[in-house]
């Protein structure tokens, strides 16, 4: 248990992004209770690798929220919880703003009654839009291009609303493309329906697919495939930490990305994985994928000067070869 250091709670902390966090926030010395409705989160990772405790529930259950915050002491929210397929969020785009508006805005609402300002909420370079220029920096504007980013970006606008009106602190970090696993092997990605690029690629090593596709291959990039910034899912973690800490520390309300500054077109990611794996990995050349801008990179410098914040891991070849350790043990 902590050496005097608070009780955080945790929504999402058994999803991909959250239990890594968590699992940072125990080592840390902090208390932490995860709060999880399990439509995606995986019970067996909490019980059997973060050992916290585990309330099966929903942000948009204010008596449960009411309940939680008057009977615990928590310091601050670490809100991870929404629903985060981009493709999903098109063709039902009221699952997404029930869950990840209104479900956020219970959760803020439930806050503020019980008097706790400090919160940390995992927004997305999704708010960007397609960029008008690269790296992106935190003042560049904010057009989302499908429902997922929307929602965050409203999430976004409440958060500075309620700074204004209930002086409720917030750390927003916009993440880009969060991959790779625990280099210890305890955690890692494990979405199903998975959907994500480094996931499948490795699912094609492993013979569980024929191909890895390629969504498209004449996007206005140096090999013709799209390029993204890929950020280990421990320096995200970390992030959330020292974020964590500035608020705790009495902080102003900040918003943050959180990338590596450099871009991985599709191809040199699938090349990375055949290093890694020393496999040849089949691919098909597909159309585009309706809603992926060409290139999405963003500059961290903030969060490097204000967090001071260190990736552990920049490089593509750790973030894929955490990420297939952690295939090869899971899914034997
Ligand atoms: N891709 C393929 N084949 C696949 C899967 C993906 O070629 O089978 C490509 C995509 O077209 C994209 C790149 O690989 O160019 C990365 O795709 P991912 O699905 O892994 O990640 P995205 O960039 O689409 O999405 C991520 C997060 C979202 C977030 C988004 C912000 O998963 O939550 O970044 O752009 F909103």
């Amino acid at each position: 248990m902590s050496a005097g250091k608070p009780s955080i709670l945790v929504t999402g902390g058994a999803g991909y992004i959250g239990s890594h966090t968590v699992l940072a926030l125990k080592q840390a010395g902090y208390e932490v209770v995860i709060l999880d409705n399990l439509v995606y989160g995986h019970r067996d990772l909490v019980e059997q690798v973060l050992q916290v405790e585990l309330i099966a529930g929903d942000t948009s259950d204010r008596s449960l929220l009411d309940h939680l915050f008057q009977s615990r002491n928590f310091a601050a929210v670490m809100h991870f919880s929404a629903y985060a397929y981009v493709g999903e969020s098109v063709t039902d785009p009221a699952k997404y703003y029930r869950n990840n508006v209104l479900g956020t805005l219970t959760l803020l609402e439930s806050m503020l009654a019980a008097s706790i300002n400090k919160f940390v909420f995992s927004s997305t370079c999704a708010t960007y839009g397609v960029p008008n220029f690269i790296p992106i920096t935190e003042d560049h504007p904010q057009n989302p291009i499908n429902p997922y980013g929307a929602t965050k970006l409203m999430v976004e606008r409440i958060l500075t609303d309620f700074d204004v009106a209930y002086n409720f602190k917030s750390v927003r970090f916009r993440y880009f493309n969060a991959a790779g696993a625990n280099p210890q092997g305890l955690l890692g990605e494990d979405h199903d329906p998975e959907t994500h690029l480094i996931p499948l690629v490795l699912q094609t090593a492993l013979g569980k697919r024929e191909a890895i596709s390629i969504f498209g291959t004449d996007y206005p990039t140096p090999d013709g495939t799209c390029v993204r910034d890929y950020i280990h899912v421990n320096d995200l973690a970390d992030a959330h930490i020292l974020g964590l800490e500035y608020l705790l520390n009495g902080g102003e309300s900040e918003v943050f990305n959180l990338g590596n500054g450099n871009g991985f077109s599709v191809r040199e990611v699938i090349a990375a994985a055949e290093d890694v794996t020393g496999m040849v990995i089949p691919v098909e050349e597909c159309d585009r994928r309706p809603g992926d801008p060409p290139a999405l990179i963003g500059t961290s410098e903030k969060a490097r000067k204000i967090l001071n914040w260190q990736p552990q891991y920049p490089g593509i070849k750790d973030i894929v070869s955490h990420a297939w350790q952690w295939h090869q043990s899971r899914h034997k």
